[in-house]
């Protein structure tokens, strides 16, 4: 079979081609400079840097390492007649939802309040409220979102759930996208789970976060593109919001300098929510390599125009 080709940078690019490697040997695996990579039938990657596909006629599979494609399906040199597949790891859910659980605690709880009351030695017993009187909502019904709202609910919040099309879950208050304001209004939690996608990007922003209860706090997991940053610079300044947990962001890393590192209410993780195991990964992806071999539709692929 021709090579397959790793595309772009990254920590998971590595390892997957590591265990690739490793669990079959027979495979030939090149870089993009490489002149074997004109022949490459199959790419493997995260986000590819711009204009990485131009130099591979041959592309018929694009995999992406992750649970999310939408780097590659926003790479204009992409192939319209390669299919482009997603891993989806079950395990993914739990580790999305341990985080989460922890931001939606985190706030409920007043963690944020009380760690801050810590750093200047101050002694208050903030109101705790039941967990029945805080109103979360997550935006994205997919896998992960689905997986959040159920658990959410089940703890006794009044959990909401946002998606494009009707989903009706148990415990949770479900919406469709036009139905967004009804959603927002008077939120005290918003988790972003969604895909981004053109009709999400930005979804993030100063009008979103008028409908909330002032004093809100967000959780993004979603993609670093859903937020307006500006917008939530603003918010936290007027007390819109009170707190804000990133774990993505349009440029990752973020750069050193950038203000979300030291706004006040602002936490930072650096993309760990959760990630596929590195074992599902390479599973899906050779399996995914065998079934493209042999002309058998493909696992997990993605729907390019609807972006997932
Ligand atoms: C992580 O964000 C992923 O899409 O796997």
């Amino acid at each position: 079979m021709s090579p397959i080709v790793l595309v772009g940078p990254g920590k998971d690019l590595v390892e997957a081609h590591r265990l690739l490697q490793q669990m079959r040997p027979a495979l030939r695996f090149c870089y993009p400079d490489d002149s074997l990579a004109q022949a490459a039938e199959v790419a493997i990657c995260w986000a590819p840097p711009s204009g990485s596909f131009a130099r591979l006629p041959q592309l018929k599979l694009i995999h992406s390492v992750g649970a999310g494609a939408d780097p590659i399906i926003r790479e204009p040199s992409r192939p319209a007649s390669a299919a482009v597949c997603r891993i989806v790891d079950p395990g993914h859910c739990q580790g999305m939802l341990e985080y989460v659980l922890w931001g939606v605690l985190h706030y409920h709880r007043r963690f944020d309040q009380i760690l801050a009351n810590q750093s200047q030695q101050r002694w208050e017993r903030l109101t705790q409220h039941g967990a029945q009187q805080t109103r979360v909502g997550v935006m994205g019904l997919g896998q992960l979102g689905k997986a959040a709202a159920e658990q959410l609910a089940r703890l006794g919040f009044a959990t909401r759930g946002w998606a494009r099309s009707a989903q009706p879950l148990p415990g949770v208050a479900t919406f469709t996208e036009a139905q967004l304001p009804d959603f927002l209004d008077g939120l005290d939690i918003l988790v972003c789970l969604l895909p981004l996608t053109e009709r999400t990007q930005g979804i993030l922003g100063a009008e979103t976060f008028a409908h909330l209860t002032p004093g809100a706090a967000l959780i993004n997991c979603g993609r670093g593109g859903h937020l307006r940053v500006d917008d939530l610079l603003g918010a936290l300044a007027s007390g819109q919001l009170r707190g804000a947990l990133l774990d993505v962001f349009e440029q990752e890393p973020l750069s050193r300098e950038h203000p979300l590192w030291s706004t006040p209410g602002v936490t930072v993780t650096p993309h760990i929510a959760s990630s596929a195991s590195l074992s599902v990964i390479a599973e899906q992806i050779l399996t995914n390599i065998d079934r493209q071999q042999a002309g058998l539709p493909l696992f997990n692929r993605v729907d390019t125009a609807l972006g997932y």
